[in-house]
């Protein structure tokens, strides 16, 4: 891919949707411009329309790999816990849900971080591990005699938010309802997910509000009897261990559906779109999966980027580049820009599934917000591509991906794909 720099400096808008709509080499473009001539760079807020809040005071676009670290490393100066991790900040109504521990500081981040790491430590994640493949291994099942599907709904989608449901023992007749309502959650902008003319801050308050309901009927019951999944060890101590509240857990279980949903499945949708685009790859990936598979799925997290920024709050004047920043400004981290910054990526806009060394951002800087889930992550890409290489070696992308009109998940809503039918394996 090249990127297209065909925006000079200042006609870069970043906060007008069209810009994330545009296509990708034009985005890619106009990062590389940003990196290179003004890589902290103010920009005006814009709120989308039909959205009722008040247009707040603007932000800084931190687009180069090293000030993205320097920002991580210093949560102190550049937190988390101010307004909320996007742009706009998050009226107080919606914290209810919606904040979760990505939107805490220090200590009340390290304890929630702290309990809840008891769900994803290596015995925990080892138990889901034969789960991801017997999953992985069913989703391919249910397509694999039709010889064509939408990769994104039926392959990328399935197997993230059956491991969370998985994980929190939640029943497979309700993983259609999380479904849906993580996509209202996550699709505030795009018309598919949220009609034009409906509140979307509303429809998002009312699918959290839901999402919560769910968990909170799922904690009464495990306070009765508990079982052997992650909800009931969040809500029970052992020893002197703390636990999670009630309205904790729900904000902590809209937040996983959030976080590790969509995230893996734009993964995994743009991986497979990278491969089917650059053959050669697929073909190096093919000759040695289990060899190569370590960089690939690093590299095709870096190449897609599916959370395209996170935002901090400054909670004292400082400088960045050389940029002031005054208490109380807000910074847009890009990681995205940041996994194509030429200063830490040779050739950063080929696709490589062997680069090495890859200290792509994807997973965010190393702070004490890095993902939680990312080895999760790393293991459902993987397993889900062993099943593509495996089982269904020829599928082709047919059509062009639907993205989603967003600048925070780097999303794909749909892509038609086709390859020689085969047999179920059960
Ligand atoms: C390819 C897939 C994924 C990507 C690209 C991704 C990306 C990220 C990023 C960039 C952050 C940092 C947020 C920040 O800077 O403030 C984050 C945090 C987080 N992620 Fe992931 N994520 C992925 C998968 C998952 C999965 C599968 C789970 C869990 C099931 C998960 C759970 C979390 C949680 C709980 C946090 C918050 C950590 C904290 O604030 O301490 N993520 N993720």
């Amino acid at each position: 891919m090249k990127p297209l720099r065909n925006l000079r400096l200042e006609d870069i808008d970043l906060s007008d949707i069209e810009f994330w709509t545009a296509p990708i080499e034009e985005r890619e473009g106009a990062f590389a411009t940003l990196r290179e001539e003004d890589p902290v760079r103010f920009f005006e807020e814009r709120i989308p329309e039909g959205i009722p809040i008040p247009k707040g005071p603007g932000y800084w676009a931190v687009t180069r790999h090293a000030h993205i670290l320097e920002a991580s490393r210093n949560p102190e100066v550049f937190c988390s816990g101010k307004g909320a991790t996007s742009v706009i900040d998050l009226p107080a109504e919606m914290n209810e849900f919606f904040g979760g521990m990505i939107n805490m500081d220090d200590p009340r981040h390290g304890k929630q971080r702290r309990i809840i790491s008891r769900g994803f430590t290596p015995r925990s994640l080892g138990r889901v591990e034969a789960d991801i493949d017997r999953r992985a291994a069913a989703i391919v099942d249910r397509v694999i005699e039709k010889g064509e599907c939408d990769f994104v709904t039926e392959i990328a989608a399935p197997l993230p938010l059956e491991i969370i449901c998985d994980m929190m023992g939640i029943p497979e007749s309700q993983s259609e309802f999380v479904f849906e309502r993580s996509n209202r959650i996550l699709g505030l902008g795009d018309p598919d997910y949220n009609p034009i003319g409906e509140n979307p801050i509303a429809a998002a308050m009312t699918s959290g509000a839901e999402l919560a309901a769910l968990m909170r009927e799922m904690a009464d019951a495990r306070r009765k009897k508990p079982t052997d999944d992650m909800t009931s060890a969040l809500i029970h101590a052992t020893g002197d261990e703390d636990v999670l509240t009630d309205a904790e857990l729900a904000s902590f279980f809209v937040l996983l559906v959030v976080a590790g949903n969509e995230t893996t499945r734009n993964a995994i949708s743009h991986g497979m779109k990278a491969l089917h685009d650059h053959p050669d790859q697929r073909r190096i990936w093919a000759a040695d999966f289990e060899g190569v598979a370590e960089t690939a799925v690093e590299e095709i997290v870096r190449w897609a980027s599916p959370v395209i920024y996170m935002r901090r709050t400054a909670t004292r004047d400082t400088t960045l580049g050389d940029k002031t920043i005054r208490a109380g400004d807000k910074l847009a981290l890009w990681y995205a820009s940041a996994n194509r910054d030429e200063d830490v990526f040779e050739r950063p806009f080929d696709f490589d599934v062997r680069r090495t060394p890859n200290e792509h951002v994807g997973f965010g800087g190393p702070g004490p917000h890095f993902c939680l889930g990312a080895n999760l992550a790393r293991r459902e890409i993987r397993v889900m591509f062993r099943q593509i290489f495996e089982r269904l070696p020829d599928l082709e992308i047919t059509g062009e991906p639907e993205r989603l009109a967003s600048n925070f998940v780097h999303g794909i809503k749909r892509m038609p794909c086709q390859f020689t039918p085969g047999r179920r394996a059960a």
